[in-house]
């Protein structure tokens, strides 16, 4: 990013603030108690939560503006560079039900693509993402998948839990959700992140086709071609998720 664009946009910003403190008259208490809340969100850890709640799904609606292929949709702040590459499997953990989740990786034109590598990641049971809490490594509930010479790829995972975006396991952000009128919870969701030598990369999610949520995402980044039926397959449950990508 150039130092000429952040000058522009973050002059944009300020001024867009400054606009709505004008528009609406506040005080300096009012503004103290704002200012007293970021200061919270930060110690708490909470910034980046705060900010992909409020605006990552605005810049994905902006990259599909200038690309084909599969939705483009929110990374969130659970996201970790680093994840293991995986074969067959990715640890679990908790008191999980397993979901194979698999799928083919195409080019805009239909060609399967082969090596692509996928991140998956998603929630445990109880709604915790590995690598953010104490005593829950980045090994679990994460992984790199590789797609095969016809662009397969395929994994054992388990059935993620709803995300609590709530006072009770986040504090000044579940406040904020809650003052702002909204429910909380995300629902259950699979985060995917495909790479791919000269395609553009590809951050999107997947969602369960009836589950919880699904219409008052407080992220409001759900979409029916992001939402899937899983069908059943020898006992276990199957979500097949498609994904075309876009040359570079
Ligand atoms: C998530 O996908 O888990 C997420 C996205 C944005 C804010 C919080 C959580
Ligand atoms: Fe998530």
């Amino acid at each position: 990013m150039t130092e000429a664009r952040v000058k522009l946009i973050v002059d944009d910003i300020v001024e867009a603030v400054r606009d709505v403190l004008r528009k609406h008259k506040v005080t300096f208490p009012e503004y103290r108690a704002g200012f007293f809340h970021l200061l919270e969100t930060a110690k708490s850890g909470e910034m980046g939560l705060l900010i992909d709640m409020l605006f990552n799904q605005t810049v994905c609606d902006i990259e599909m503006q200038s690309r084909e292929g599969t939705r483009f949709c929110v990374e969130g702040p659970y996201f970790l560079e680093g994840a293991p590459e995986v074969k067959d499997a990715i640890k679990l953990r908790g008191d999980y039900e397993p979901l194979l989740i698999r799928g083919q990786i195409t080019s805009t034109d239909g060609s399967p693509l082969n090596d692509a590598v996928v991140d998956v990641w998603f929630a445990d049971p109880d709604g915790f993402y590995s690598g953010f809490e104490d005593d829950f490594p980045i090994e679990y509930c994460r992984g790199k998948v590789r797609t095969d010479a016809d662009g397969h790829y395929s994994v054992q995972a388990s059935v993620p839990g709803e995300y609590p975006i709530t006072r009770e396991r986040h504090g000044p952000t579940g406040q904020l959700v809650e003052m702002l009128g909204r429910q909380g919870w995300r629902p259950a969701h699979v985060h995917f992140k495909a790479n791919k030598d000269g395609f553009r990369s590809l951050t999107t999610q997947a969602y369960f086709e009836g589950g919880n949520y699904l219409d008052n995402d407080p992220v409001e980044a759900v979409f029916d071609d992001l939402t899937h039926a899983t069908t059943q397959e020898d006992g276990t449950r199957v979500l097949d998720v498609n994904f075309t990508l876009d040359p570079a």
